[in-house]
């Protein structure tokens, strides 16, 4: 099959198109920039400008929609990433004849979500059930692997710092998951019939809090950090900071925003069995997973 792949370039699109490169399938990536990935053929366009979509699904058979952020800049606002891009790629696929399509969306989106984030994602999905393609949705939890930003973002910190920032309580759970085998799932259903107009939760076998994820990395390195609780209240003005300086006067996305605070202060949790059954994913321990890529001290570092 021919697949099409959007944010083809991102963290979980790199694990996507490595385990698409071992299967007999052809793959196209749509990308705004050049791009270094090797032995896929690259549709240069903007999936915010669909006129720049042009040709980009012709003998297309199956469509995997990644693009996302969690951090607004400019013309990059949640609604026109998640949910207007998710209109232009479905339009696109109409327009060509493409029947199949997989979305990228999140585990906690709802109609009346409190983060924009959430709710950009839940119109996103909207647009795909009404769509009359041939849908399958996923809704991750926080995703983990080697080239990831969350977890080697802390331990890049328990390096230099000898406190960590917990926001709020930290009690709120997660359930994290492994990108290979988020990206399992993606592979699987392009070709799974029972996947056709289901929606999925992903998500690991643990429910574990902000604090928990911490103590966890800085188990698997050997260090032991102070952990220093952040009110909401300051991490909000932060945040507000933060989305004002980095856009406006660096031209780049806040490394902290206010939406992620919503965010964090929220469960994120799901039911992976559905998933679990029809992919054969095998769930690992967070701990187990992020021992295959964290570097403990004495060993390297
Ligand atoms: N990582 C997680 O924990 C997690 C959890 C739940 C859901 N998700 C969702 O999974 C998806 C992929 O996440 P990720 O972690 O792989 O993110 P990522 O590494 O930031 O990758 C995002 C991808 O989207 C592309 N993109 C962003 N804005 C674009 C635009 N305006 N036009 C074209 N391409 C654009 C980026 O392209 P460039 O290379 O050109 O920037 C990149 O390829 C997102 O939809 C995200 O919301 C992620």
């Amino acid at each position: 099959m021919k697949i099409l792949v959007t944010g083809g370039s991102g963290f979980v699109g790199r694990e996507i198109l490595r385990q698409l490169a071992g299967l007999p399938h052809t793959i196209r990536v749509l990308a705004r920039q050049p791009t270094a990935l090797r032995g896929v053929e690259v549709h240069r366009g903007n999936i915010l400008n669909p006129g720049s979509l042009a040709g980009a699904l012709d003998n297309i058979d199956a469509v995997i929609h990644l693009v996302g952020i969690i951090s607004e800049v400019g013309a990059n606002t949640f609604e026109s990433v998640h949910t207007e891009s998710t209109r232009n790629m479905v339009s696109a696929a109409q327009k060509a004849g493409v029947r199949r399509f997989i979305q990228m969306s999140a585990l906690g989106v709802r109609p009346n979500a409190v983060s924009r984030y959430h709710r950009s994602k839940w119109a996103a999905e909207e647009i795909i059930r009404q769509s009359g393609l041939t849908w399958t949705i996923f809704r991750p939890s926080i995703i983990y692997g080697r080239e990831d930003l969350f977890v080697n973002l802390f331990a890049r910190m328990s390096r230099f710092s000898p406190i960590l920032p917990v926001i709020g309580s930290g009690a709120s759970k997660l359930q994290p998951i492994p990108v290979e085998d988020v990206a399992a799932c993606f592979v699987g259903a392009i070709t799974e019939p029972r996947s056709f107009n289901q929606t999925y939760d992903l998500c690991g076998p643990e429910r574990l809090g902000f604090v928990q994820v911490l103590d966890t990395i800085l188990s698997v390195t050997h260090r032991r950090r102070l952990k220093l609780h952040i009110p909401l209240g300051v991490a909000r003005l932060q945040a507000a900071l933060l989305e004002f300086i980095f856009p406006k006067l660096l031209g780049k996305a806040p490394p902290l925003n206010r939406d992620q605070l919503i965010m964090l202060q929220e469960d994120n949790i799901g039911n992976p069995d559905a998933a679990n059954q029809l992919f054969g994913l095998k769930p690992i321990s967070f701990r187990e997973g992020i021992e295959r890529y964290l570097i403990p001290v004495g060993a390297g570092q």
